[in-house]
């Protein structure tokens, strides 16, 4: 592997010491951003997007075109796994994403197997192999994938942001048939972040965005065993260099301790944890990538640099912090509270690395 011109981002997430504090959003690439809208709208749809590597590939760049972000992220999305095992994800306008065929009858479940991503995701590596050129080392690239809990979910519900009844009911019913989904999907999940990584990615985050609707316990059970399972059976080294991984539970703020144990080198925090008390809490065990809320960034650049300065304070001195949002940016974000944000982390963090 070339020597990336940037490897602020890696190194953060290694706790190795860097000059400042690095920066991306999650959902750096989307509606937010007219360029996007434009090629989006070109494609037809935010599938067809997904499903085209060169396309890919562009709205991928467009952020990093606009602003000073120290690392790219694939553009993909972590519904692409089940629409592979032939679940028909589809996007109805203005609702979020859904399934033709949603997980219901015990055989379907039955006949569940894992995918082979460089045959039925070969689109997706397509595109980390396109985006790798483009990018020609100026900036490490982030490949993700969902996780097998919150694949789950959208699997059995047939869409997202529900009550997650049916999940729950099957869970505590059936442990059996769900362990079922979540063992099929853990092996896909690892088998698509190694392709990932032998295509080029050089950092991998695990998106667990319903994670904390668990109980601890069920937690621990149905979503944290696969996490460390995957976390142990994905490729560390590439040519002496090593590919950190990113473990995001949206609303675990009460299990970092734990987390922390899943092999995961950084820990994704939503903006409902201090990020003080969360790194009182892990240590020296991960780096923490978050936190600030989206909606600071409908405010104004006033607003955004304070809020930036108090989230940088929190972290405090030393290295092991990747700054992003708690959450994805909302697509009623002005793209030049995007440029404020950025300005702000590279300007404000570097008296925390001396
Ligand atoms: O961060 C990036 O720029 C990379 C691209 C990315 C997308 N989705 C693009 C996207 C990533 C990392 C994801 C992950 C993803 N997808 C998650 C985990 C992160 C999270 O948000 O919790 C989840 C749950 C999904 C499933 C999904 N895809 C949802 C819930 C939605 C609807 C969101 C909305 O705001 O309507 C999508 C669609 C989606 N994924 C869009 C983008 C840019 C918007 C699609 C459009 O253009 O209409």
């Amino acid at each position: 592997m070339a020597q990336l011109q940037n490897d602020v981002f890696l190194r953060a997430l290694l706790r190795q010491p860097t000059p400042y504090t690095p920066i991306w959003i999650m959902r750096q690439a989307g509606r937010y951003l007219p360029e996007y809208n434009k090629t989006r709208s070109q494609a037809g749809s935010f599938l067809s997007l997904c499903k085209n590597p060169d396309l890919a590939t562009e709205v991928t760049l467009q952020p990093l075109a606009r602003f000073n972000l120290d690392a790219a992220i694939l553009f993909s999305d972590i519904l692409t796994i089940p629409d592979a095992m032939g679940l028909g994800l589809y996007f109805a306008d203005g609702e979020g994403p859904k399934f033709e065929r949603p997980l219901r009858e015990e055989k379907q479940i039955q006949l569940l197997s894992a995918i082979e991503p460089e045959d039925q995701l070969k689109y997706v590596t397509d595109a980390v192999r396109s985006i790798k050129s483009a990018l020609a080392d100026r900036l490490p690239l982030i490949g993700f994938s969902g996780s097998p809990f919150t694949l789950a979910c959208y699997m059995i519900e047939g869409k997202g942001g529900t009550d997650f009844h049916r999940v729950k009911k099957m869970a505590y019913e059936r442990p059996d048939l769900f362990n079922k989904i979540l063992q099929v999907t853990s092996a896909s999940v690892i088998a698509y972040l190694n392709a990932q990584i032998s295509a080029g990615a050089d950092a991998v985050m695990i998106f667990d965005t319903w994670g904390g609707s668990l109980t601890s316990k069920a937690f621990k059970q149905f979503s944290q065993n696969n996490l460390t399972q995957i976390c142990s059976s994905l490729t560390r080294e590439v040519d002496g260099t090593v590919i950190p991984r990113v473990v995001f539970t949206k609303g675990g703020g009460q299990w970092l301790e734990s987390l922390a144990e899943t092999g995961a080198d950084a820990l994704g925090l939503d903006w409902s944890t201090d990020i003080a008390t969360a790194r009182s809490r892990v240590g020296d065990r991960v780096g923490l990538q978050g936190n600030m809320d989206p909606a600071i960034l409908l405010t104004n650049p006033d607003v955004i640099q304070k809020e930036v300065g108090e989230i940088l304070m929190g972290f405090g001195e030393g290295s092991g912090h990747v700054f992003n949002l708690g959450h994805g940016v909302s697509q009623f974000t002005p793209p030049e509270n995007v440029l404020a944000l950025v300005e702000a982390v590279h300007d404000q963090s570097p008296r925390y690395h001396r």
